[in-house]
């Protein structure tokens, strides 16, 4: 039998050894400029706290250091539209693709913010409170799904419906938009539940059977007082007094404010649409695969968009695999090249996949780690499959459509399984010089003590690496 330690470390250690010169220590760049937390200075995300986001000033700094004018911009992972608005405030015509109608909404919200007129805001939502307190009829409804379910309590989610019926009959649309999403971004501290990343946590006050320590969130604000709280907050970042300070960058008033281009659906559809050569810089972070579930996570925020059961089940199956549940797209995408008459470029994007000797090391150590049960869940091994498979996908049309010269920058995770690391920084990077990325730089964050060159050397023995890989098209 074939053990882990004869054959495993030795094609990672290989490509480990081979691109180690490209690995850097960016101390300019910490942890909190590439997360999303660098972001609480700006109003929207003041407002909606999305975790999975990274930084504006992380995308401004590439822009400025990576180009000397503004051209076209691409996320194809754009969440909440970070790289795209960054972009636009800089004069960049943007183009973003996201699957998650959450980003899109939130996207959608931003550009009304362009065009609100703040007084009217204000009128508004003092008429509001006491309409809403004698208000009897409502017709709209949040319609849960199984998992979110008496998520809130019975008199929270009333007022909540009312308040959705209520701002839906406002005939400004741009004032209805801001009222549904002020709302939209209290969903989590009126509920029961607490975003876990895998799934949502559930309050031992709340009506479910639970099994387990008992989860205590602490307070939980009635939908009054968080949307008031909410709304003021919005109002104040909104009033002229704050918006010097707080909207400076986008009053720069020598730049011109160019399109943001917001594409609702998978990257692995839409990329394939742009035509080559198109882009002159790519900021993306797809998601880690890291078996972080958005669509559980992001449970309520769905239901509240409108989402069913089949919807939300659908949409998990359509992201980029990186939880234990997503089934393999290789039959799906076969048949999306297949119907644009790209056989030839299919095989040849499953041949760079298959040419990956860690790659290969890589599947080979997880399916015996498997059969061990040396892995928490038996379907790791598949997500990480398919995981670095459509990856492989993604960057094959990143390089396509990047114009000679262009740069791709994108954040990810390495993620270790079963003691094992998986060195996604690497193989992406191996995948990207296949289809005509230059490998300028992998950017390691810095962390506490652990990130000594000799310590990047020592393979496997880590913390795992948090990069920002730099490829320019050549
Ligand atoms: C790490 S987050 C990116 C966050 C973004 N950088 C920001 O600052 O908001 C990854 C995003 O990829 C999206 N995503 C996952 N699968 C996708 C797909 N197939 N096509 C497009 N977007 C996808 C997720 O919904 C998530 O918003």
């Amino acid at each position: 039998m074939i053990t882990t330690v004869e054959i495993f470390p030795s094609e990672r250690q290989k490509l480990f050894d081979r691109l180690t010169v490209r690995l850097e220590t960016a101390y300019n760049l910490s942890r909190k400029i590439v997360s999303f937390q660098a972001n609480k200075e700006e109003p929207i995300y003041r407002w909606f706290k999305y975790k999975e986001g990274f930084s504006s000033a992380l995308v401004k700094y590439f822009l400025t250091e990576y180009s000397t004018k503004p051209g076209k911009i691409l996320d194809p992972f754009a969440g909440v539209g970070t790289t795209l608005f960054a972009g636009q405030e800089l004069g960049w015509q943007s183009y973003g693709i996201e699957i998650l109608p959450i980003g899109a909404f939130v996207m959608q919200t931003r550009q009304a913010l362009n065009v609100i007129d703040i007084e009217k805001l204000k009128t508004i939502t003092k008429k509001f409170w006491a309409d809403l307190s004698i208000l009897k009829d409502y017709n709209t409804h949040i319609n849960h799904i199984s998992i979110t379910k008496d998520a809130f309590p019975v008199e929270t989610e009333e007022y909540l419906n009312k308040y959705l019926s209520y701002s839906s009959g406002i005939k400004d649309k741009y004032i209805e938009t801001i009222l549904k999403f002020a709302a939209f971004t209290v969903l989590e501290e009126i509920s029961y539940t607490r975003k876990d990343g895998q799934y949502l946590r559930w309050d031992y006050r709340s009506k479910r059977d639970l099994s387990g320590k008992p989860f205590d969130k602490g307070k939980i604000l009635t939908f009054e007082e968080a949307i008031k709280s909410k709304l003021n907050q919005i109002i104040q970042d909104l009033s002229p007094s704050q918006t010097t300070s707080l909207f400076e960058q986008f009053e720069n008033r020598n730049i011109e404010k160019q399109t943001v281009n917001i594409i609702e659906g998978s990257c692995l559809e839409e990329l394939r649409k742009f035509e080559s050569d198109f882009f002159d810089l790519i900021i993306t972070s797809p998601p880690y695969c890291n078996r972080y579930d958005y669509t559980r996570t992001y449970a309520l925020e769905l239901v509240f968009l409108g989402y069913d059961n089949d919807q939300v089940r659908n949409l998990r199956q359509s992201m980029l695999s990186c939880t234990v549940e997503n089934k393999e797209k290789i039959e799906y995408l076969r048949q999306l090249y297949a119907s644009i008459r790209q056989n030839g470029t299919f095989e040849k994007i499953v041949e760079v996949y298959n040419g990956s000797n860690a790659m290969t090391e890589v599947n080979a150590i997880l399916a015996e780690l498997n059969k061990l049960e040396k892995l928490n869940n038996s379907n790791i091994a598949r997500m990480v499959k398919n995981y670095f498979l459509e990856l492989c996908f993604v960057i094959y049309e990143m390089a396509r459509i990047t114009k000679s010269g262009g740069y791709c920058i994108m954040v990810n995770d390495n993620v270790r399984y079963g003691g094992e690391e998986i060195p996604v920084d690497l193989i992406l990077s191996e995948f990207a010089e296949n289809f005509g990325f230059n490998i300028n730089k992998i950017f390691v964050l810095p962390k506490g003590k652990g990130n000594s060159s000799q310590q990047m050397g020592n393979y496997g023995r880590t913390e795992v690496r948090k990069c920002v890989y730099l490829w320019q098209k050549r």
